[in-house]
């Protein structure tokens, strides 16, 4: 959209795509492309026609963390009261399926906004990493919180203490990532996922997608609740109908996204 200076966001069919453009600074997360990410995922998300949405940077980062050189001289209080950084919270709570396409640096806030995504595609080229302890801080986009959750304790731990970067070969045996790519394959790969799952039912997608993030949260047995009811609400759909009948006609589906 032509309001947007840090980012390019794009219909391809029901997919809308996100590519973060600040090439000058490895994508460094500024004020300035936080709000227009958010803005432009939100708008994808609120729009029935998009079933899918994918993040992605350029060949040599996805984004190599928040803006440093902005929030240096920032004080305590302008970052407790929200800072360069509102908005995360309805970014997490979008219901679209989000895929990151990540080659190059994924480091501090590119990693955890990889995070915040539901499907990490990485190049062979991706770089992965909390380099945050090596400018005196810790990560502050939820990497403390979700890289444990994907990795483990301890992987993360060392990865948090060191600051050091992983590989998207370590990545993937880590668990962070959902799949390695060769670089040069990343965005049709990507853009194949992507549209595959767009063409899914939408509300089976936003169930689907609300029973996965509701497994980080609750406990086993409360899970299990939540997602039984989720499985009963589905037969309200006629997307429910419409797989089902498709399956014993032995056709593919045809969804409404209603
Ligand atoms: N913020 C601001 N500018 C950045 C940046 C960042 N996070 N990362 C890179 N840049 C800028 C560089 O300053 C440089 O600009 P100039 O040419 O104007 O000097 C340009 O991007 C290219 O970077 P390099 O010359 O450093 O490229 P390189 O190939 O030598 O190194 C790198 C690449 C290893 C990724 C290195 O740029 C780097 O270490 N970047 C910082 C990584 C980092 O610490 N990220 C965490 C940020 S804090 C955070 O994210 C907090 C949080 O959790 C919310």
């Amino acid at each position: 959209s032509a309001e947007y200076t840090t980012i390019l966001s794009e219909v391809r069919g029901r997919v809308g795509w996100i590519t973060l453009n600040r090439p000058e600074a490895l994508n460094a997360l500024n004020s300035v492309l936080v709000r227009e990410l958010i803005d432009a995922a939100l708008a994808f998300d609120a729009s029935p026609e998009i079933g899918c949405i994918v993040i992605t940077g350029s060949e040599r980062a996805f984004a190599a963390g928040a803006d440093i050189k902005e929030m240096a001289d920032h004080s305590y209080a302008e970052m407790a009261v929200g800072g360069p950084f509102p908005g995360w919270g309805g970014f997490e709570r979008m219901r679209t399926p989000v895929v990151a396409a990540v080659a190059g640096f994924a480091l501090g806030g590119g990693c955890e906004l990889a995070m915040m995504c539901d499907i990490i595609l990485a190049a062979d080229t991706a770089k992965f990493g909390q380099p945050e302890i090596n400018l005196g801080v810790l990560p502050g986009f939820g990497g403390s919180q979700r890289l444990p959750r994907a990795i483990g304790s301890y992987k993360a731990a060392e990865l948090v203490l060191t600051g050091r970067m992983m590989r998207a070969d370590e990545a993937e045996r880590s668990g962070l990532v959902s799949r390695v790519i060769p670089a040069a394959e990343l965005l049709d790969e990507t853009a194949q996922v992507a549209a595959t799952i767009a063409a899914k039912s939408l509300p089976a997608l936003y169930a689907a997608k609300d029973a996965l993030q509701a497994a980080q949260e609750m406990p086993l047995s409360e899970g299990l609740r939540f997602e039984r009811r989720a499985f009963a609400a589905a037969f309200a759909t006629e997307d429910q109908k419409e797989g089902m009948r498709a399956f014993t006609e032995k056709r593919e589906p045809n969804f409404t996204h209603r």
